[in-house]
C-alpha cells in the first residue's frame, strides 16, 4: 500500500538554481521562494552556505535567507558543509540545516574537497552544534544509486554512510540518486539494505530524472514505506560536480502522481505550476515538468 500523507521537500531554489548557468538575481530568488511558500509546501530548501568560489550561484545565500518571508509552519533548511557555513547560516536566520555527504569517495572529494571520513568529522561538529541550538539537521547521502566517477556503489557503503549520519543525530536521511541512474530494481535493493539500519520514517528519497526513472523509483520507495520525497519545481536541478546529471523529479509531476493515488500532500498543484512558470520565465527556459507542459499547452 501507499502512505496516506507524503511530505514533499522542495529543493528547487537550492538544487535547481545551483546548476543554472545564469546567476539568478537575488530578488527573483526571494520572490520565487515567497511564491512557493503560498503553495502549501511545508519544507522549502532555500540556499547553500558553501564557498562562492565553488558555487557562485549560491553566493547570495545570506541576502536570500534574510530577504525571504519565513511563514510559520514552513521550514526553510539550507545546506551547510562545515562549521563555517553553519555559523553563517544561523547568523542569516536559518533554523534548519542539512549536511551533505556521499557514498562515493571520489564524489566526496570532487564535491566537498575531502574524504568521506573527513566529511563525517565535519558533519559531527555541525550536527552537535545544531543540536545545542535546537536546530534540526538533515543528512544527504549522494551517489546512493551510482556515482559519476566510480560507477556502481556497494549497498554496504550506502548503508554505512547513512547509518553514520543518522547516528550522529540527523533526523532524516535523504538518499540521493545524484545522476539519476537508478531503476525500481536498484532502488528496492538499496532501500532494503538501508532499512536494516534506519527506520523508513527517517528516510527520504532524492531522485534526479536523467534516465527518466525518477517517478518509478519514487513509487517503489513509497510502496516500501518511505513518505518523504525531495523534488524541484519545473524539474530544475543538477549538481555542478556531477556532469551530465539532469534535473530533479519535477514537483508538479510528483504531486500529479500522488493526487492520482489519493495520497495527501497538502500542496496545491496549480499554485506550484504558477511558481514554476515564474522561475522558468526568469531563467529563460522551458519547464521540464511534463504536467506543466501538458497543462499550459491545453
Ligand atoms: P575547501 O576549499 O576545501 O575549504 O572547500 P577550506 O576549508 O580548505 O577553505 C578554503 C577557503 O574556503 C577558505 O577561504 C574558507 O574560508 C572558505 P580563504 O581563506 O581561502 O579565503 N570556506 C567557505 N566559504 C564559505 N562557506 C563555507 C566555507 N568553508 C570554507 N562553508 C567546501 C570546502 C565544502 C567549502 C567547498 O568544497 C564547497 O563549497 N563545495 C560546494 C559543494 C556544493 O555545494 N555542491 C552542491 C550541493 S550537493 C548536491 O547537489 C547533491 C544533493 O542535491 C543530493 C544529490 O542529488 O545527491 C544534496
Ligand atoms: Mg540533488
Amino acid at each position: 500500500g501507499f502512505p496516506e500523507y507524503v511530505k514533499i521537500v522542495e529543493v528547487g531554489p537550492r538544487d535547481g538554481l545551483q546548476n543554472e548557468k545564469v546567476i539568478v538575481p537575488t530578488d527573483i530568488k526571494i520572490e520565487f521562494i515567497n511564491q512557493l511558500s503560498q503553495t502549501g509546501l511545508s519544507v522549502i530548501e532555500v540556499t547553500s552556505f558553501v564557498s562562492s568560489r565553488w558555487i557562485p550561484q549560491m553566493a547570495d545565500h545570506t541576502e536570500v535567507m534574510k530577504g525571504i518571508h519565513q511563514y510559520p509552519g514552513i521550514r526553510y533548511p539550507v545546506l551547510t558543509p562545515n562549521l563555517q557555513g553553519f555559523h553563517r547560516a544561523v547568523a542569516a536566520g536559518a533554523t534548519e540545516v542539512s549536511v551533505f555527504g556521499a557514498a562515493s569517495e571520489s564524489f566526496s572529494k570532487k564535491n566537498i574537497n575531502c574524504s568521506i571520513e573527513e566529511s563525517m568529522k565535519r558533519f559531527e561538529e555541525v550536527v552537535k552544534c545544531a543540536r545545542h541550538m535546537n536546530i534540526p539537521a538533515r543528512g544527504y547521502v549522494s551517489c546512493a544509486l551510482g556515482c559519476p566517477y566510480e560507477g556502481s556503489i556497494t549497498l554496504q557503503k550506502v548503508s554505512e554512510v547513512s547509518k553514520r549520519l543518522y547516528g550522529m543525530g540527523c533526523y532524516e536521511i535523504s538518499l540521493g540518486d545524484t545522476i539519476g541512474v537508478g531503476t525500481p530494481g536498484s532502488m528496492k535493493k538499496m532501500l532494503e539494505s538501508v532499512m536494516k539500519e534506519i527506520p523508513p520514517r527517517a528516510l527520504a528519497v532524492h531522485c534526479h530524472d536523467t534516465y527518466g526513472q525518477a517517478l518509478a523509483n519514487i513509487l517503489t520507495a513509497l510502496q516500501m514505506g518511505i513518505n518523504v520525497v525531495d523534488s524541484a519545481v519545473s524539474g530544475l536541478g543538477g549538481c555542478p560536480y556531477a556532469k551530465g546529471a539532469s534535473g530533479n523529479v519535477a514537483t508538479e509531476d510528483l504531486i500529479y502522481m500522488l493526487n492520482g493515488l489519493g495520497v495527501n500532500t497538502g500542496v496545491n498543484l496549480y499554485k506550484v505550476m504558477e511558481a514554476g512558470d515564474f522561475i522558468c520565465k526568469a531563467v529563460n527556459k522551458t519547464t521540464n515538468s511534463k504536467v506543466a507542459q501538458a497543462s499550459f499547452n491545453a
